[in-house]
């Protein structure tokens, strides 16, 4: 097994879990839960430095007011409920999307947790909520185009290293490997700048079965994968 230096994962199958269950939906969000505490604190202690957590996209605002109203209560929940976890092992919690269709009661525990844990100095978890890839370019590129109105920034200066200082967290490496459940083959407006070169590790499981003996084997076949970058190897 090779540990990444850095992971991301699309947590897909909530709801099949929920209904091959004969639950309700929410039932598998609220399992989706224990396998989130389940993987972050598996990753902190195998040494990942960084794990990024697709939680809430800018698409799944389109859901059932009911659905977000509840995903939103678990998630308030796991953002008190889960700090001793965080603060066992050494998490720094950060967020990555747009806070602006967020509720105050959400960016206020949101903003405690990040808070609380922001002198942690092992692996950074950020939640990505209200969030889509597209949307972080869009911001990105008009934070950009602001410097550059402004004088502070040469248009010939906007490179690479540019664009990434612009993403919401640029502190984070890419992710040397995406993880999607479920079995669905998408990126799904995840991170789309940043995984580039991500190695992607589908696995049919839905989330809430995700556990330890998964995440090893995904990071088993990560060891098996060539990562050539382009180049020859
Ligand atoms: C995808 O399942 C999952 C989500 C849209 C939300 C993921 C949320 C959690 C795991 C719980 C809250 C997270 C944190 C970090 C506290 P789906 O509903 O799309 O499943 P389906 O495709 O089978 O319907």
């Amino acid at each position: 097994m090779v540990v990444p230096r850095s992971v991301a994962v699309i947590m897909d199958g909530n709801g099949r879990w929920a209904n091959n269950a004969g639950f309700e939906r929410i039932r598998g969000h609220e399992r989706g839960i224990d396998a989130v505490r389940t993987t972050v604190t598996e990753c902190a202690q195998l040494g990942v430095k960084a794990l990024v957590l697709y939680a809430f996209s800018e698409e799944n605002w389109a859901r059932p007011k009911h659905e977000i109203n509840l995903l939103f209560k678990l998630l308030k929940r796991f953002l008190v409920k889960e700090r001793g976890t965080l603060m066992d092992n050494n998490v720094r919690l950060l967020h990555s999307g747009r806070r602006a269709r967020l509720s105050k009661d959400v960016t206020k525990l949101l903003d405690e947790s990040i808070g609380l844990t922001a002198n942690n100095d092992g692996m950074c978890l950020s939640l990505a909520i209200s969030y889509g890839g597209r949307q972080e370019l869009v911001d990105a590129m008009q934070t950009l185009a602001r410097e550059v109105a402004a004088g502070k920034l040469s248009a010939d200066a906007i490179d690479e290293q540019a664009i990434h200082n612009a993403l919401y967290q640029p502190s984070l490496p890419d992710p040397d490997i995406l993880i999607r459940t479920a079995g669905e083959m998408r990126i799904s407006n995840f991170l789309l700048w940043q995984v580039s070169y991500s190695e992607i590790y589908v696995h049919d499981i839905c989330w809430p079965d995700f556990g330890k003996e998964q995440l090893h084997e995904a990071f088993r076949e990560y060891g098996r994968r060539v990562r050539k970058f382009g180049k020859v190897t």
